[in-house]
């Protein structure tokens, strides 16, 4: 898929599709020109409810004339009241019918330059995102192969140097969404501990902005990360820690610090969990895998700051050497955890990873983990959990999420909580019972995390979707990337 910006007439185009953005309350030029063509008569088309311009809704026209074989009309709605994220949601759909066509050649007619919370930039930057994201198709594990048609992609408009812009982030946000939902989509058996340090190594390779360093078991030993290794303890994968350096600024130039949580397969441990959906688990390093997809949208844009990635990568198993409940072990911090459920394993893992990132001086800290079940109970599949030690960030990280239409929402850090994580034989202990369960998983991790500016994503309920519609959904790369590049 190739993007371009361009001064483009409607009515001398040649192209295999058009999509053309129009209004519920006044038609565009644009769908007034392509009435011209075609003899179609937008008037009646409301009138008898075929086509009213409501936000996302579609009609095609064949043949509008010899130059355009198929040109799609695309409802945005009222125009006074066009925003990004409803520009976002409306171009989604017309993408998700096109993008796998296979047309050589497709234009976008649906800059709207005069709207006021929608520029070209922003529009363009949507577009790119929605034709990339729908374009991905998971083959990696199907005997026949499926084709993947290449398409040129244009985007009508004056302003083609902001346009070109929003192109550029729109097309390496989806890449990187891409990426991550690639990832979470192979299977246990495939994407291992080892498989996600080899992707750091592909990343890397060519790349001279990035540096890749993965410590073994034995160097995690070292280093006293016996609560991550409690962790992997049951399985014959050796757990990874995966650090990943991008280098856009100087050298003294502190990092924005990601830590990923990548449980390749949780079973649960010798703490199982039942049967039923377990196959999900293969989603539980959709932390980790956005952490590989907002490097690689990073690699595209080369922004000049510095980030370093670290990606906890275990498999939890139950085995003759795993940990039982009741098990102490010993973090890397010095502090000791009784594990009391082996499930609650992800804190297990980042606790150690968030001690390890204290080396590199952080700016600020995020980690994201697809932590508890309970915070899909707290918030559904629509929002990122946001828990943070430090308001002003989470307010930074809200709005990005905002902005990149990948949403979180806060949730309370508060001290009350942290009694709940009181052991009587360690210094803390892995669960927090019943209540608020994703707010005692974010208290454990926020032991660990009381010397820098420290965020923490839970995105079990946002990374990945259920059912017919069953994948990893790249989330969340948008807010991360947004975050990232703003700074
Ligand atoms: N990976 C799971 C969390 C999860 C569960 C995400 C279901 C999405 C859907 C995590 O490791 C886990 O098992 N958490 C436990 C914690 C509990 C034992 C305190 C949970 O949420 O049940
Ligand atoms: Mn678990
Ligand atoms: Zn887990």
């Amino acid at each position: 898929m190739k993007f371009s910006a361009k001064a483009i007439d409607l009515s001398t185009v040649k192209a295999d599709c058009l999509i053309i953005g129009t209004f519920a309350d006044k038609p565009s030029t644009h769908a007034r020109a392509l009435e011209k063509l075609s003899g179609i008569t937008l008037e009646d088309l409301s009138a008898s409810g075929e086509f009213e311009g409501k936000s996302g809704q579609l009609l095609p026209v064949y043949q509008a004339n010899k130059n355009i074989a198929k040109a799609i009309l695309l409802g945005l709605g009222t125009r006074d009241k066009l925003t990004v994220s409803g520009f976002r949601k409306a171009i989604a759909v017309a993408a998700k019918v096109t993008a796998l066509k296979g047309y050589k050649t497709l234009v976008i007619f649906a800059d709207n330059p005069e709207a006021k919370d929608c520029n070209t930039k922003q529009t363009a930057q949507a577009c790119a995102q929605a034709f990339v994201y729908n374009s991905y198709q998971f083959t990696a594990c199907n005997s026949k192969t499926k084709k993947k048609p290449s398409t040129h992609i244009y985007y009508a408009c004056d302003h083609t140097r902001d346009a070109n812009q929003g192109l550029k982030v729109g097309q390496a946000v989806a890449e990187g969404m891409n990426l991550a939902r690639e990832l979470g989509n192979l299977p246990g058996n495939i994407c291992t501990p080892t498989y996600l340090a080899g992707q750091a190594r592909k990343l890397a390779r060519g790349n001279a902005k990035l540096k890749t360093q993965i410590l073994s078991e034995k160097q995690m030993q070292a280093l006293g990360m016996g609560s991550l290794l409690s962790v992997s303890a049951g399985s014959k994968e050796p757990a990874q820690l995966i650090v990943m350096e991008y280098k856009g600024a100087a050298k003294s130039t502190k990092p924005y610090v990601l830590v990923g949580k990548g449980i390749t397969f949780d079973t649960g441990g010798i703490s199982l969990k039942p049967g039923g959906a377990m196959d999900e688990m293969k989603f539980d390093m959709c932390g980790a895998a956005s952490v590989f997809g907002t490097m690689h949208s990073l690699l595209m844009l080369k922004p000049k700051i510095n980030v370093v990635a670290i990606v906890a990568a275990a498999e939890n198993m139950p085995g003759s050497k795993a940990t039982k409940p009741g098990d102490i072990v010993r973090s890397m911090s010095g502090k000791t955890i009784e594990v009391l459920n082996t499930d609650a394993e992800g804190r297990l893992v980042l606790c150690d990873a968030l001690t390890y990132a204290k080396r590199f001086k952080p700016k600020t800290v995020i980690d994201i983990a697809t932590l508890t079940g309970a915070c899909v109970v707290a918030l559904g599949k629509h929002a990122t959990g946001l828990f943070s030690n430090d308001d002003e960030f989470a307010d930074t990280l809200l709005e990005a999420g905002k902005n990149s239409g990948d949403r979180a929402w806060p949730m309370p850090l508060w001290d009350e909580y942290q009694k709940q994580l009181d052991s009587n034989f360690a210094d803390i202990a892995n669960i927090g019972g019943r209540d608020a369960g994703s707010v005692t998983a974010a208290c454990f991790l926020s032991r660990f995390t009381e010397d820098y500016t420290w965020a923490h994503l839970d995105i079990a309920g946002t990374a990945w979707l259920s059912g017919g519609a069953k994948g990893a959904t790249g989330r969340p790369v948008p807010l991360l990337t947004e975050y990232l590049l703003k700074q």
